[in-house]
């Protein structure tokens, strides 16, 4: 791999010897996918955030390291919220405590304290733009939504990116590695009630049946909030980094002459309306990935003169709450939560309720394993109504 003057420079350790670590990272990596060179990118996104995920080990190494970021990055859901963390219920003060010491860390390193898997929505993120985006839902979106570039990126390879500025020159950078590989056939009638229309729940079934193939989709029209979903689904179930939808995605036009003789795989409707079980839930959670303005303005709509019964959480980034606090105080006045920095999946506050529903493909298969709940998933409508009746 190709190294210019100033990489060598970094890897020799005449920047420091975080700068170092971190170009090795680098190097490591773009050796063992046979990058070039490095690319500078534009902006990370770094997971290992939670203090759940991460544990002791992860915040010990980060406190050893000393340098800044060098690109605008910031940090992937938190165990808590920063401010709310009392509020939200079921956090520890010791957990609080490491949490926070897990932030300063980030800090110090440049990083800045806006913890979401939206930071599309935060910070204007152009088609073509190399990135070093670690959340999966997050690089599912970059790459398919917007058509910018990025692997699905470690913690440690986000966060060298975030101080080196650049990455190595492989997989997903490269156009010729953006082409679909397999077609999804949806199978079944494609009218109003077509469960196909959840795309959180199609993007779960969607997710295990091409595993890490990029994979193309005809006949459906979903709009960039249900592409959001779909795709964080498709990264949760299987490993997808980049989908195409004809007509709507924008690199579909780019591929459409490359779906020739591509492997193709059926989804059945009765498939995906199998996922709609109608169990009882002792609390509801929205925002997985973090909801966006419409999201937020469809839900306040949604609980226009109801009350809750039962805890309903729904999560945003702190900016994208900053900035429609009007929304969120016309939310909360049914009861209603709206909480920044954290999840449904990366907060210990979930653990405690035995079964969650969700409208979300994602947060509907991880909830099991990360919460220890039982997750149902239905619509926004359902959840809501879930959650006031
Ligand atoms: Fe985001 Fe947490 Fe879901 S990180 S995609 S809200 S699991």
């Amino acid at each position: 791999m190709h190294l210019d003057e100033d990489d060598e420079k970094i890897l020799n350790g005449e920047y420091g010897e975080t700068r170092q670590k971190m170009m090795e990272i680098l190097v490591a990596l773009g050796k063992v996918y046979d990058a070039d060179r490095l690319i500078p990118v534009t902006s990370a996104q770094v997971s290992g955030a939670s203090y759940k995920t991460i544990g002791r080990w992860g915040l010990s190494w980060l406190k050893e390291l000393d340098a800044r970021a060098v690109i605008p990055a910031v940090l992937n859901p938190i165990g808590m919220p920063r401010e709310e963390w009392r509020d939200i219920g079921g956090i520890t003060q010791e957990f609080a405590e490491k949490q926070r010491e897990v932030l300063e860390a980030y800090h110090h390193l440049g990083i800045r304290p806006e913890c979401t898997c939206t930071p599309y929505y935060l910070n204007r993120t152009e088609y073509g733009e190399h990135l070093a985006w670690s959340e999966s839902s997050a690089v599912v979106y970059a790459n398919s939504v917007i058509g910018a570039r990025t692997n699905r990126e470690g913690g440690p390879s986000a966060l060298a990116a975030a101080i080196i500025g650049k990455t190595p020159n492989y997989g997903l950078h490269l156009v010729k590695n953006r082409a679909p590989q397999i077609m999804i056939d949806l199978a079944g009638s494609d009218d109003g009630n077509s469960p196909f229309h959840h795309y959180g729940a199609l993007g779960y079934i969607a997710g295990k049946k091409a595993g890490n193939l990029i994979a193309f989709f005809r006949g459906i029209r979903p709009n960039r909030d249900q592409l959001k979903a779909m795709g964080a689904a498709m990264g949760a179930t299987g490993a997808a980094a980049l989908f195409h939808v004809e007509g709507i995605t924008p690199e579909s036009r780019v591929f459409d002459f490359e779906t020739e003789g591509l492997r193709h795989v059926t989804i059945e409707g009765d498939e995906v309306a199998a996922l709609f079980e109608d169990i009882d839930a002792d609390a509801v959670a929205i925002g997985c990935p973090h909801c966006s303005p419409r999201e937020l303005h469809d839900i306040a709509g949604l609980l226009e003169g109801r009350k809750t019964t039962k805890p309903l959480f729904i999560f945003a980034a702190r900016g994208v709450m900053r900035a429609h606090n009007r929304l969120i105080a016309q939310i909360e006045r049914s009861g209603a939560r709206v909480y920044p920095d954290t999840c449904m999946v990366v907060s210990p506050a979930m653990e405690r309720f035995s079964t969650i529903m969700v409208n979300s493909g994602k947060a509907f298969s991880y909830i099991p394993n990360m919460c220890g709940a039982k997750a149902r998933i239905g619509t926004l409508e359902e959840c809501i109504q879930v959650a006031t009746s």
